[in-house]
C-alpha cells in the first residue's frame, strides 16, 4: 500500500535526533505512513538537464529517485526532515527538494498537499526551516508548521572534543564561546575543565517537551486537515456531480467535463473538442492499462483546462477538474517506464 504521509529524514546518523523526529510526526498521524532515510539511497541533485520539463520525469539520472518517486507523487502530505551543517540545508535533504522539482512543470503534481518542515542543528535553525516551508508553497504544498530541535553537534562525539580547539567544546567550555541562540546554556560547567559528559550536551529531542508538544500537534494536524480536505472534495463533487462516488476517477472527470459543455461553460467549440479528444484518449489507454500514455494524455487535457479554459469556467469548477486529473495522474505517475529496455 503507497503511504499516505511520507516522511523524509537527511540525517546519516543511526536512529537520529533527526530520524527520531520525523518519525514521532508520522506517528501521530495515525494514518498508513513510510520513512525514509535518504542516506540509504544515492539520489544525486538536479542536474539542470530540463528533460523532466514536458512529462514530469526526471530522466536525468538512473539513481534511486526513481524508486521513490512514484510515492511522492502518490503521497498526500510531507514531513520532511534535514539537518543544518554551517546553518544551511544539508545536502541530501537539499538533492530530495531538488529532485521533486519534476513534478511541478505545468501542473504541480504537488498542489494542495501538506508539508511539515523539521530542521535540527546546534544554533537554533529557525531560518534553515523558513527556506523548507517556502519550498513548499513554491510548489503548491500547503505548509503546516516548522519544528526546530536541538541536534547533538558532531564535535560532542568526534572523540577530539576535549582538546580540538577548532570544535564546539573547548571554545564552549573554556572560552566562553556560544553558538547563536544555543539553547542548553545552563548545562555547561563553568571554569577550565572539560569532560565532555552526556550531561552537559544537549538533550536528545525526546527530552525537549516543547519539540515533541509542537511534533505530535503536527502529527494530529496532517491526519485532521486531510480529513476535512477529503470531506471538503466530497462536498464539492456531489455538487458538481450528484452520483460521482459511483463512478470511476476517470469517468468523474470525463462526466464533468461533458456537464460543463452542456451548462455552457465551457464555450469554445475548439476547445471542447481538444478537451473531449484527450479524455478519449486518456480512456482507451486507461483501459488498455497503458499507464503512462494515459497519463500524458491527462496532462495534456489539465493543460487545456488550465491555460485556455480557467477564464471562462468558475474557479471551483476548473480547481476540482484539475484536482481530480491531478489526483489520477499521481496515481499513474511511474517513472519506470522510461527506464525499460
Ligand atoms: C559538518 C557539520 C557542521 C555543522 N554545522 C552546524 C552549523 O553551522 N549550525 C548548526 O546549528 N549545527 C551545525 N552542526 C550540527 C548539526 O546540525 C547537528 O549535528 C545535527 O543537528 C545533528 O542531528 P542528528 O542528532 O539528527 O544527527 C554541524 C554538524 C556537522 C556534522
Amino acid at each position: 500500500m503507497d503511504p499516505i504521509v511520507l516522511g523524509i529524514s537527511g540525517s546519516p546518523i543511526q536512529n537520529s535526533n533527526t530520524d527520531r523526529l520525523v518519525k514521532y510526526v508520522l506517528e501521530n498521524t495515525g494514518l498508513e505512513f513510510e520513512f525514509i532515510k535518504l542516506s540509504e539511497m544515492e539520489i544525486h541533485p538536479c542536474k539542470a538537464c530540463k528533460n523532466c520539463a514536458k512529462n514530469n520525469v526526471c530522466t536525468g539520472f538512473k539513481d534511486d529517485w526513481h524508486l521513490i518517486s512514484a510515492k511522492v507523487a502518490k503521497a498526500e502530505a510531507f514531513v520532511i526532515g534535514g539537518w543544518s551543517p554551517y546553518d544551511m540545508l544539508d545536502a541530501r535533504t537539499k538533492a530530495f527538494l531538488e529532485r521533486m522539482f519534476c513534478l511541478r512543470h505545468l501542473v504541480l503534481l504537488n498542489e494542495g498537499k501538506l508539508g511539515v518542515a523539521i530542521v535540527t542543528g546546534t544554533c537554533n535553525p529557525d531560518s534553515v526551516a523558513n527556506r523548507i516551508l517556502a519550498y513548499f508553497e513554491g510548489e503548491g504544498v500547503i505548509p503546516l508548521g516548522k519544528i526546530v530541535a536541538s541536534g547533538i553537534d558532531a564535535c560532542w562525539s568526534c572523540g577530539l572534543g576535549e582538546e580540538c580547539i577548532q570544535g564546539t567544546p573547548v571554545p564552549m567550555v573554556r572560552d566562553g564561546y556560544r553558538p547563536r541562540n544555543y539553547p542548553y546554556e545552563s548545562r555547561l560547567p563553568s571554569g577550565e575543565s572539560i569532560k565532555i559528559t552526556p550531561e552537559i550536551i544537549p538533550p536528545g529531542v525526546e527530552d525537549q517537551p516543547e519539540v515533541m508538544e509542537e511534533a505530535k500537534r503536527l502529527g494530529k494536524l496532517i491526519a485532521k486537515k486531510l480529513k476535512e480536505k477529503k470531506e471538503k472534495r466530497k462536498v464539492l463533487l456531489e455538487k458538481l456531480l450528484p452520483h460521482a462516488s459511483f463512478l470511476s476517477t476517470i469517468d468523474r472527470v470525463i462526466t464533468m467535463t461533458k456537464n460543463f459543455h452542456s451548462l455552457g461553460w465551457i464555450t469554445d467549440d475548439g476547445i471542447k473538442r481538444n478537451l473531449d479528444s484527450k479524455l478519449l484518449e486518456a480512456k482507451t489507454r486507461f483501459e488498455k492499462e497503458e499507464k503512462e500514455k494515459a497519463r500524458r494524455a491527462l496532462l495534456e487535457f489539465a493543460k487545456v483546462v488550465l491555460y485556455q479554459t480557467g477564464i471562462l469556467i468558475s474557479q471551483n469548477a476548473s480547481d476540482i477538474l484539475v484536482g481530480e486529473t491531478r489526483q489520477i495522474m499521481n496515481d499513474l505517475y511511474d517513472p519506470h517506464f522510461y527506464f525499460q529496455g
